[in-house]
This record gives structure tokens, sequence and C-alpha cells, in this order.
């Protein structure tokens, strides 16, 4: 059953409905009062975990920077198998399967997660489980599904051991992936959902809230970050900020297919 947009915002714990508009009023959307049903988050689970994190990108080693080399020159199909076998570093030694990435080869939208948990092992798809869910559900608040002008990755693409939050020194050792992904795919716009995967493109550990409702940049292609789809499962009340973070990248997507004339 396909459930409508509507059904899709009440899902995502927004009611009453938010009307979305084209017009520069978007840019403050009055943020209505939310029928939440589900229970309130607990004072342990209101804030992101931190990422045991250097802030700058690891120093690469000259093996490092060879094979940096060789996947900057790697096509989609070659880079598929490159990832399927990869051994450098040490999730790899409990992964089931290396999670690649999935949707729209063209996407309009890139969704960047953190890693994939016990579900994406075994399926071999990013963002099937809970969180999946409400991924599916923000998409669908856009209007976009998963696989239609939507791709969907992680900043690293093996299972963290019990679903901890990857290590820097492996979202590094996974970072020419993503890169080679992003440069391929040439979104439109890069939405980094928590922490890992703002500390994976960006390179930056400052906190989410101080990063919402700003638009960077990774090789020309706007960024923007929200919450992670795990962490406003547990924050509830959040779901209606990464609402605004959803329109503010809509705009900017918007502003960048359609960027103003110089005149
Ligand atoms: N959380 C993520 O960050 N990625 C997934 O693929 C699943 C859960």
């Amino acid at each position: 059953m396909s459930l409508s947009r509507e059904q899709m915002l009440v899902e995502m714990g927004i009611t009453p409905i938010w009307v979305l508009r084209d017009t520069a009023s978007e840019a403050s959307p009055v943020v209505p009062e939310m029928a939440i049903s589900e229970p309130v988050a607990t004072a342990s689970s209101t804030v992101e975990k931190p990422i045991p994190v250097a802030t700058k990108p690891m120093a690469a080693t000259p093996q490092a920077s060879a094979s940096h080399a060789l996947i900057n020159a790697m096509d989609w199909p070659a880079l598929t198998k490159q990832v399927a076998e990869c051994r450098a570093c040490p999730l790899c030694q409990q992964r089931k399967q290396a999670v690649f990435g999935v949707g729209d080869e063209n996407p309009d939208w890139l969704f960047i997660g953190e890693g994939p948990g016990a579900d994406e092992d075994a399926q071999g798809e990013p963002f099937v489980g809970q969180a999946g869910k409400l991924l599916d559900s923000m998409l669908a608040s856009l209007d976009i599904a998963r696989g239609d002008r939507v791709y969907i990755a992680n900043a690293v693409k093996c299972r963290p051991p019990g679903n901890r939050t990857p290590e820097s020194a492996e979202m590094a050792a996974c970072w020419p992936y993503l890169e080679r992904q992003i440069a391929l795919l040439k979104p439109k716009i890069i939405v980094l959902l928590g922490k890992a995967a703002v500390h994976a493109v960006l390179h930056d550990d400052k906190s989410l809230a101080s990063l919402r409702g700003q638009r960077f940049e990774h090789a020309g292609i706007p960024v923007v970050v929200t919450y992670h789809p795990a962490y406003l499962l547990r924050n509830l009340p959040d779901k209606a900020k990464a609402w605004e973070d959803l329109l503010f990248a809509r705009r900017t997507l918007r502003e960048q297919a359609t960027p103003e004339l110089p005149f």
C-alpha cells in the first residue's frame, strides 16, 4: 500500500500537516504543535552520540594516496567491485557484506547516513531497518522516493560491530569510496544525516545544532546537515527541526537548479 504525502507527514510525527510553499515564507516555517503519540525521549537519549575524532582528515600514507588515486579513476562497476572486496580497515572482518548504497544513479538528492546496522549488513542495502522507515517517510514528505531522483549511502560501507559509531580512522579509510560515489553521481544536493556523515564529508566535529540551517559545499555541490533518523526515533520533538532542515535543503536545491541571473 502506498501512503499519501499527508499520511507520510503524519508518519514522521508532524501534524497538523505542514503546507509546503514555494515562496520565500518557507524560509521560516511556523512549527505547529506536534501531535506525538509515542513516548517522550529520556534525558540520556537527547544528545547525538559523540564521535572519537580529530577535526581534520587523517594524513594519508603513501599507499593510501596511491589507492586513493586509483579509486578516483574508477567507473561505477569498478568501484562497486572494489568496495565489495575492500579490506582497508578492520570493519571488513565481521561484515556479512559491504553495503555500497542504493538508488537512482542520476540523482538530485544524495542522503548520507552513518553505517550499516544488522539489517543492512544482512540485506546489503542501506536504511532498511526502523531508521530506514523513518527516512522513507522523510523522503515521501518531500515527494521523493528511494530510487527515484534519490541515492542513499553511508559514511562507512561495513557494519561497525554492535552498531557502534564508526571511528575516525574507519571513516577516513572509507572516504575515497564515498568521495568517488559523489563525483560519479553528481547529485544536486547532499543531505548529511547525523554527526558521522558530517565528520566524513565536512571533516567537522561541531554539534549538529550549530551546523543546521547552513549551506556547506563539497566539490561545488551544496551540502546541508540534519539529524540522523535513528536519533529522531529517540528524540521525537526534534522531528520538527528535521522537517525544517528538509525544507531548507529543498530550497537550496531549487536555488541550485535555477540560480539567480546576474542582472
Ligand atoms: N543507519 C545508517 O546510518 N545507515 C544505515 O544504512 C542504516 C542505519
